[in-house]
């Protein structure tokens, strides 16, 4: 061949390799992993029933109704405390594999203490892992979603660093109690979330701490995490053979601009600022907080008149210690959000510690019901492909949520067309970014108490009609649509 052919007939190749790629129907892999994933305060109900404790999310709904959308609560929410046979049905039905649930805290133990533990709310949940293995499915159990005992929270919560002794007892009674049958293991679920609480009104607690309670509160969730998972691995992992990991949420930051150094350079701190505050310490070679957190609070800590920087540190012991605390990458992962060096200024969203602002963009459709939510199937593969990069390609990634929300209806096209483009852009990275993930757990199984927007944005497969004393549960579309991608386990075109 001509030399100055060869150019021009490799970009040929390329081009048609790519659209190839793009037009490919994949097949989910052979024991790819689907199912359905709830939490405890969002769908149980009974909150006061057969000896439960009081939780921060009963305070913070019971106190401050006006801080939820409807002014509703997760008193009787679906009323899954008697009706999870029936949620369990529902994920077999679908052909899944894995139902993920979370244990409430204060149904275990009401004030959060080792001392005095309820027996009845530990008969509940070995009815609901027994009632999930009789259906052959997976049970996956969240540790910890958000429901801390109120009691503990009188005491500082997840601020007061004895929380991670009082974490580690009440993990230990879920392991001597369930460990025989729960393989698959979530220690606290979006620290980053939870973090929130301590730093506005939004989630409870509901603190208003001028940019302390978040780093503090995620600083002892990190350790708390770490001090479980050697619990496990130095007293169980031998006999129960569980793998352990804790959900990290994270939206996709794109730059504003696409051309502009500092827009790229903003995205790139605010997934630091995101997903590394969390992910950096546990699945990196070096461990602990990423650099440019601990250089940029530093700094701006030192500015504003503190002796210190607001974001605490970890001994190098500890480094080690939290260093490689996860058998497995759990991935929350909803929508992207475009971001830009910012400010200080008027715009709310702008963040001191990073100087990052997050900037709407009209191009990208959204979730009517939660704004926040866009539907960018894009940054799910981004994402997957930035942690591979990131932390090693030896991590396996477990999709622990995705989901959309909507008004509960049950003819939920947009929910199948969020589904089948996030789930097509997660085969992409499996196939051509060659990423290990392992499975897909869609939120939510059934339409449930949605944190601050209370019912009025639900993210179910299943309807639940919460009018109606019984709760009935109906089959979405996009439940038919599950149950047909399992079956087929391909994504229909
Ligand atoms: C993350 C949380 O884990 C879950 O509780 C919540 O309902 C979904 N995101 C949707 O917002």
């Amino acid at each position: 061949m001509e030399p100055h052919m060869r150019l021009p007939l490799a970009i040929l190749y390329l081009v048609l390799i790519v659209s190839a790629q793009k037009n490919r129907t994949f097949t989910f892999p052979q024991g790819f992993l689907f199912g359905a994933g709830t939490s405890a305060y969002q769908t149980e109900g009974a909150h006061d029933v057969d000896g439960k404790g009081q939780s921060i999310w009963d305070t913070h709904t019971h106190e401050h109704p006006d801080r939820i959308a409807d002014g509703s609560n997760g008193d009787d929410a679906a009323k899954s405390y008697y009706k999870y046979k029936e949620d369990i049905e529902a994920v077999k039905e679908m052909g899944m594999q894995i139902y993920r649930f979370s244990i409430s805290w204060p149904r275990i133990m009401p004030l959060g203490l080792p001392n005095i533990i309820n027996q009845k709310g530990i008969d509940h949940y070995n009815s609901v892992i027994n009632e999930v293995l009789s259906n052959n499915l997976i049970p996956m159990a969240t540790i910890y979603h958000w429901d801390l005992p109120q009691h503990l929270q009188d005491l500082g919560g997840f601020a007061n660093d004895d929380i991670i002794i009082y974490y580690e007892a009440y993990a230990k009674v879920i392991f001597e109690n369930f460990g025989d049958r729960v393989k698959w293991w979530c220690t606290i679920n979006e620290p980053y979330y939870q973090a929130f609480g301590y730093e506005g009104t939004l989630f409870a607690p509901g603190l208003n701490s001028t940019g302390i309670g978040g780093y503090l509160a995620a600083h002892n969730m990190i350790k708390a995490h770490a001090r479980v998972y050697h619990l496990y691995e130095k007293q169980y992992r031998s006999k129960q053979k569980g793998r352990i990991s804790l959900n990290m949420p994270i939206d996709w930051p794109a730059p504003r601009d696409k051309t502009s150094t500092q827009d790229q350079e903003a995205a790139k701190i605010e997934l630091e600022f995101s997903l590394g505050w969390f992910a950096h310490p546990i699945y990196s070679k070096e461990g602990d907080y990423p650099q440019v957190m601990k250089d940029r609070i530093s700094n701006f800590s030192l500015a504003a008149g503190f002796p210190f920087s607001r974001l605490p540190s970890f001994t190098s012991a500890e480094v080690e210690y939290i260093r490689g605390t996860a058998d497995y990458f759990a991935l929350n992962q909803y929508g992207s959000k475009h971001v830009a060096k910012g400010e200080q200024g008027p715009d709310p969203s702008f963040d001191r510690d990073s100087g990052v602002v997050m900037t709407g963009n009209k191009k990208w459709p959204s979730s009517r019901t939660s704004k926040w939510e866009t539907i960018t199937p894009k940054g799910l593969r981004d994402i997957i492909a930035w942690i591979r990069k990131e932390y090693g390609e030896e991590w396996e990634i477990l999709i622990t949520e995705n989901g959309f929300a909507d008004g509960g209806q049950l003819n939920d096209t947009l929910r199948v067309g969020y589904l089948a483009t996030y789930m097509t852009d997660m085969l992409k990275a499996i196939y051509i970014d060659k990423c290990k993930v392992i499975g897909y757990i869609v939120w939510s199984l059934i339409d449930s108490f949605e944190w601050m927007s209370g019912y009025t944005s639900t993210f179910g497969l299943y309807q639940v009609d919460f009018k109606d004393p019984e709760r009935k549960r109906t089959p979405k579309q996009s439940a038919y649509f599950m149950a047909n991608i399992t079956k087929t386990r391909e994504i229909p075109s």
